[in-house]
């Protein structure tokens, strides 16, 4: 993958037109992903948890956390209509399709799942066009306080009962394969072009790779075991 980059820093969409649309349309892509993303997640596993929320305190924050993750989304679709695209009609990732079916899983999914995101937006806080960079910007702390919010519910859980550990260990093993997937396919053009034209820094597969090592440090410092590698991905996270 060249490591050269093709421009420095575009101010908005009004300065596209100056770029070859192989720019528009790489960011176009990442910016559409993220608006049907951070909308999905917002609904099946934020919003339900307010209601599980078992006490005050817990309320309040998952409350935020809600807020902030539409918001989130709002942010990333703004991009999007800025740019004159539809984000609609896109898909969102089948992690995403996965219910939330209780507190434990709520806790699990923001202590490895919402890590997935900070590892994009470590890339994209230094991307070449700047409005992409500043969401990114704006949203990071809101998603170190959502996996830390998750890694407090998961302390308190293991505090309160034992059998939890138990609880907490399926959630993990059932999230943390599809939450793989996030990163795309470690042969992705789309990737390529990301890097080429400084959107992102990281191919596909070095993200993965981080993502794995965070959780992996994570889970085993917290007693858990890391979720068996899916074929797919063993021989590239062995690397
Ligand atoms: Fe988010
Ligand atoms: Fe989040």
């Amino acid at each position: 993958m060249s490591a050269e980059r093709f421009v420095d820093e575009v101010r908005g969409p009004e300065d596209l037109a100056r770029y070859p649309p192989e720019y528009t349309k790489a960011i176009g892509k990442i910016v559409v992903s993220h608006a049907v993303n951070e909308l999905k997640g917002a609904m099946t596993f934020d919003e339900p948890a307010i209601r599980m929320a078992p006490t005050p305190k817990y309320k309040w924050l998952v409350s935020r956390n809600t807020m902030e993750e539409f918001n989130h989304h709002i942010l990333f679709a703004r991009l999007a209509e800025a740019m004159g695209l539809e984000w609609k009609d896109k898909k969102p990732l089948t992690i995403f399709d996965y219910p939330m079916v209780d507190w434990p899983r709520f806790g699990a999914i923001k202590a490895v799942v919402d890590v997935a995101e900070l590892i994009e937006l470590d890339d994209l806080v230094a991307s070449t066009y700047l409005p992409l960079r500043k969401v990114a910007k704006d949203t990071y702390p809101d998603e170190q306080f959502h996996v830390g919010l998750g890694r407090e519910i998961v302390r308190t859980l293991l505090a309160e009962d034992p059998a939890n550990r138990r609880r907490l260990q399926t959630a993990f093993d059932e999230l943390v394969p599809p939450t793989l997937d996030f990163f795309g396919s470690s042969s992705s053009a789309n990737n390529e072009l990301f890097v080429r034209w400084g959107l992102k820094r990281r191919s596909n597969e070095a993200m993965r790779q981080e993502y794995f090592r965070q959780v992996r440090e994570y889970l085993e410092s917290a007693g858990f075991t890391m979720p068996p590698v899916p074929d797919k991905y063993r021989e590239e996270i062995a690397r």
